[in-house]
C-alpha cells in the first residue's frame, strides 16, 4: 500500500518533470540561448483597438501562447516622469507606464519557472539605462529574473542553466544602454543585428544587415529577422505607415516560412528572434517549430477576446483614415514618425 502511494508521488514527480521542457520543449534545455529560435512580437504592448495597433493580444496572452521576446517603445509622456510605453508618440497610442506591463511579464515568469524570455527595448524617449533600471525596481520579483551576459562575450548558457539559475529574463536596448552602470541592459547591437524592419511588400523581404551598419562580429552575433509590413496611407501628400492586418495570413504564412529559409541560407543558421506583428495569423509557430527541429502541435492562440480596431485596414486607399478616432495632432505626430522612425 505504501509502495503504491509512493509509486503514485514517483509518477507525478516524473510528470512534473517531463512538463519541465525549456520554452515548452525539453529539446531545446541544452541548446544555448543563442542557437534557439523565438517569437518576437513588434511592439508588443500596442495591442489595444487602434489604428497603430500591432497585435489583437495582450502580452499576458502572448506569453500564454509561446511568444518569448518582447519588443518594447520607450517614451516620454506629459502624464509621466517616467517611461510610457507608446507607439512613436503618446498621442497616438499610449499602453500606460512601462512597470505596468513589466509586472505582467514578471508574474507570468514566475507562474511559469522553465521559460525564458527576452525583452528589446526600441529607446525612442532617450532614456538612460539608469531611467530604465527604475521602471524595474518599482516591479516585485523581476530584479531576481534578470539575467546578465558579460559585456563582448558571444557565448552564452544554455536555456537550462538559465532556468536553473532562475535568471531567466534577458533585456536588450538599442541605444543608450550602459553595461557599467546597469549590467543587465544589454547593448543590443553589440549582441544581434537585424534585418531592415521597413518593408512594404510580402515578396521583398531581404536578410540583409540593416542595424548596426557594421556589426563587430557576424558569424557569433544573433539576428532578428524583421518580418511585418507597413502599409501607407496618405493624408494629403503625405504618406503614413500603418500596420497591415488584414493581409498577416500572407505575411505570416508563406511568405514567414520562405523569407526564414532565405534567412537561414544567407546566415547559415535560423534567425534567433523572428519579429511579426498579429502574430497568431498565419503559421508563425509552424515555422518557429520547423526551426527549432520541434514538431508542431496545434494550439487555440488568443484569449477569446476580439481586439480588432474597429476600421477597416487598407493597403493603400485613404478611405479608412476619416474613420478612425485620431485627431489631428495624433495624426500630424504620425507624419512625424512616419518621417523618422516607425520601428
Ligand atoms: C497617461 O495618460 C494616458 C491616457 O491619456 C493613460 O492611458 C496612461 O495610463 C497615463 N499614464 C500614466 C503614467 O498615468
Ligand atoms: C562568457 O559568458 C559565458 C556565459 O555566461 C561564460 O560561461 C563564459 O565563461 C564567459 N566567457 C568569458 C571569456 O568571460
Ligand atoms: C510587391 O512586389 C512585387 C514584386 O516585386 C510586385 O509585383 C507587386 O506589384 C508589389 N505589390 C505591391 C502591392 O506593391
Ligand atoms: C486568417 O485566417 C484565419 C484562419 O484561416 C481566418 O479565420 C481569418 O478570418 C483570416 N483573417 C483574415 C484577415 O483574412
Ligand atoms: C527568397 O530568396 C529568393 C531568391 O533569392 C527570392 O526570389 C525571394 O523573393 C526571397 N523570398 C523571401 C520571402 O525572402
Ligand atoms: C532534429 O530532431 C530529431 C529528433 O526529433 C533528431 O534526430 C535530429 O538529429 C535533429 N536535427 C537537428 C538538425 O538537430
Ligand atoms: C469593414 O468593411 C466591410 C466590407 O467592406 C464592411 O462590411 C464592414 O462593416 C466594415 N467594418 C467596419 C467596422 O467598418
Amino acid at each position: 500500500m505504501l509502495l503504491h502511494v509512493l509509486g503514485g508521488v514517483f509518477v507525478i514527480a516524473t510528470v512534473a518533470v517531463a512538463q519541465q521542457a525549456c520554452n515548452g520543449d525539453a529539446s531545446l534545455c541544452n541548446k544555448p540561448y543563442n542557437q534557439v529560435s523565438y517569437l518576437i512580437t513588434h511592439n508588443s504592448y500596442a495591442s489595444m483597438p487602434n489604428v497603430a495597433q500591432n497585435q489583437h493580444y495582450d502580452v499576458n496572452t502572448q506569453l500564454k501562447d509561446g511568444i518569448r521576446g518582447l519588443k518594447l517603445s520607450a517614451l516620454k509622456s506629459h502624464n509621466n516622469s517616467g517611461v510610457e510605453l507608446c507607439h512613436g508618440s503618446c498621442a497616438i497610442l499610449d499602453a500606460g507606464p512601462a512597470h505596468d506591463t513589466l509586472n505582467t511579464i514578471a508574474s507570468w515568469l514566475n507562474d511559469n519557472p522553465s521559460e525564458v524570455v527576452s525583452i528589446m527595448w526600441n529607446n525612442l524617449g532617450n532614456f538612460k539605462a539608469t531611467e530604465l533600471q527604475a521602471e524595474y525596481q518599482q516591479v516585485s520579483g523581476i530584479m531576481d529574473l534578470l539575467y546578465v551576459q558579460p559585456a563582448n562575450n558571444l557565448t552564452w548558457p544554455t536555456l537550462s542553466d538559465m532556468i536553473s539559475s532562475g535568471k531567466r529574463l534577458v533585456n536588450y536596448m538599442d541605444v543608450g544602454a550602459d553595461q557599467y552602470q546597469v549590467p543587465w541592459l544589454h547593448d543590443q547591437f553589440s549582441y544581434i543585428f537585424e534585418t531592415p524592419y521597413e518593408n512594404h511588400n510580402d515578396s521583398q523581404f531581404n536578410c540583409q544587415i540593416d542595424r548596426p551598419q557594421d556589426p563587430t562580429n557576424t558569424e557569433e552575433m544573433m539576428y532578428v529577422m524583421n518580418h511585418f509590413l507597413y502599409g501607407s496611407l496618405k493624408i494629403g501628400n503625405l504618406p503614413i505607415e500603418l500596420p497591415q492586418p488584414s493581409i498577416t495570413n500572407d505575411t505570416n504564412g508563406q511568405a514567414l516560412n520562405n523569407h526564414a529559409d532565405n534567412c537561414t541560407t544567407v546566415f547559415q543558421r535560423p534567425p534567433n528572434f523572428i519579429e511579426v506583428d498579429f502574430y497568431e495569423s498565419g503559421t508563425t509557430f509552424q515555422v518557429l517549430d520547423k526551426l527549432n527541429n520541434i514538431t508542431y502541435t496545434p494550439k487555440t492562440l488568443g484569449d477569446g477576446s476580439n481586439n480588432q480596431k474597429s476600421v477597416n485596414e487598407t493597403s493603400s486607399g485613404t478611405d479608412s483614415f476619416g474613420e478612425t478616432a485620431l485627431d489631428t495632432a495624433a495624426a500630424l505626430a504620425f507624419v512625424a514618425i512616419a518621417i523618422t522612425i516607425l520601428c
